[in-house]
């Protein structure tokens, strides 16, 4: 009996703690295909850690739903949390995450874009380490325009103006294609064209609602008229990133509202060399809006192996891997040198540019109740684009109930 329990301790259970410890991560279809060379470069470093990614729906706030069941559930299978900056204060509020100063200093933070890292933080704490940072923008045919002899559009109706244009001489069947289904992209492109118009939706201080003032009144007026006028397809009330990204890659559409991501996809396609990216349109005498966007990393407030997760999370956030991931797939950089990164500029010129929009972008309100604020939004728009309430009694009734939600009732 004791030659056997000595046989265990010194064959059996060395070979048991040397089992690598498993790190599980979901995310997006898309970017969990565009992670596995991240994935096969970790794990060969670092043969005593499997990390295990699990494809999630491509729709953010899906992912997002698939996360707050597993934590309401108690213990959640997931060690990294792979965050959209729009759960944070959520996730963190509800206590999800563990806190991630204790692993990382502010110098190192000093490397990073200053939003992406404030969008981490709740309540004085960080959260949520920085990944890619993403921004709205506007793309646009560079062929079409030349040859019709038109500058890029500044403003909301100079974009209305030259699509009409274009559609009239037969270039392209559509003129403007946006995100338009009911979802959290449609709140994130409302951001846009609300500060574009000198509007905002709840300001995070005061917690004032602005979405029935007159400007913000105009801009889902402007919204509803590329539908009303044929601009946009009646089907944008239905399409996410991914449907208007192909529609403009089938080179029917002069102009597209999207992150940076469709960048290097469209440079792929038959599209390559025949369009640009610019900030996006605004009212005559306003500026541009681009909404904040971006991913991050969060540890599991409940993971058995936080300080396995952090090593993921340290190769991840590493120079190195980022700049390996962002000249595979073009999404946007959250360390501050590699916009002016020798090897990325190379192959995508237009990051040096990309730098000031990130840096002056807008964040979706950081508050707790964000997830409903953002419902309520969501719903609204859907309405009054579908045509079941006027663009005034849909931000109306929205601002009612976002004061209401807000405790800010009367
Ligand atoms: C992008 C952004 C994210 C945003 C989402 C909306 O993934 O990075 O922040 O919430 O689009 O669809």
């Amino acid at each position: 009996m004791g030659a056997v329990i000595l046989a265990l301790q010194v064959f059996i259970l060395p070979v048991f703690s040397q089992q690598p410890v498993t790190v599980r991560v979901m995310m997006q279809a898309l970017e969990a295909q565009q992670w596995q060379p991240l994935k096969a470069n970790f794990e060969a470093q670092n043969p005593d850690i499997k990390l295990d990614i699990v494809a999630g729906p491509n729709d953010t706030n899906l992912v997002e739903d698939l996360y707050t069941s597993a934590f309401l559930l108690g213990d959640s299978p997931y060690d990294l949390i792979y965050l959209d900056i729009a759960w944070v204060p959520k996730f963190a509020a509800a206590q999800w995450l563990a806190p991630l100063e204790q692993y990382v200093s502010a110098a190192q933070l000093d490397d990073f874009l200053a939003g992406d890292v404030a969008g981490g933080r709740y309540d004085g704490q960080l959260y949520r380490m920085p990944f890619r940072s993403d921004a709205g923008m506007l793309y646009y045919r560079t062929d079409l325009l030349a040859a019709a002899g038109y500058d890029p559009p500044a403003t909301f109706d100079q974009l209305l103006d030259i699509s009409q244009a274009l559609q009239e001489s037969g270039a392209v069947q559509w003129g403007y294609v946006w995100q338009g289904k009911q979802y959290e992209g449609i709140a994130a492109m409302f951001v846009e064209v609300l500060a574009g118009h000198g509007a905002f939706w709840i300001d995070p201080d005061s917690l004032e609602v602005g979405l029935d003032a007159p400007e913000a009144i105009a801009a889902l007026e402007f919204l509803r008229a590329t539908i009303q006028n044929d601009i946009s397809p009646p089907g944008v009330t239905t399409y996410a990133e991914e449907e208007t990204r192909r529609l403009f890659q089938s080179g029917d559409v002069a102009f597209l509202r999207n992150w940076p991501y469709v960048f290097a996809l469209a440079a792929d396609s038959d599209l390559a060399g025949q369009f640009a990216i610019k900030p996006m349109v605004h009212a005559p005498g306003e500026k541009s809006g681009a909404c904040q966007g971006g991913w991050g990393f969060g540890i599991s407030a409940t993971s058995r192996h936080p300080e396995a997760t952090w090593r993921v999370i340290e190769y991840l956030s590493s120079t190195e891997a980022q700049r390996d991931y962002i000249l595979e797939t073009g999404y946007v950089p959250s360390r501050i040198e590699l916009f002016n990164d020798p090897e990325i500029v190379a192959k995508y010129s237009h990051y040096p540019d990309l730098l000031a929009v990130v840096q002056n972008s807008t964040l979706r309100p950081p508050i707790a109740q964000y997830a409903q604020a953002s419902d309520i939004l969501q719903r609204f728009l859907s309405t009054a684009l579908t045509d079941q309430l006027t663009p005034t009694a849909a931000l109306e009734a929205a601002a009612q109930e976002t004061r209401a939600l807000l405790g800010r009732a009367g």
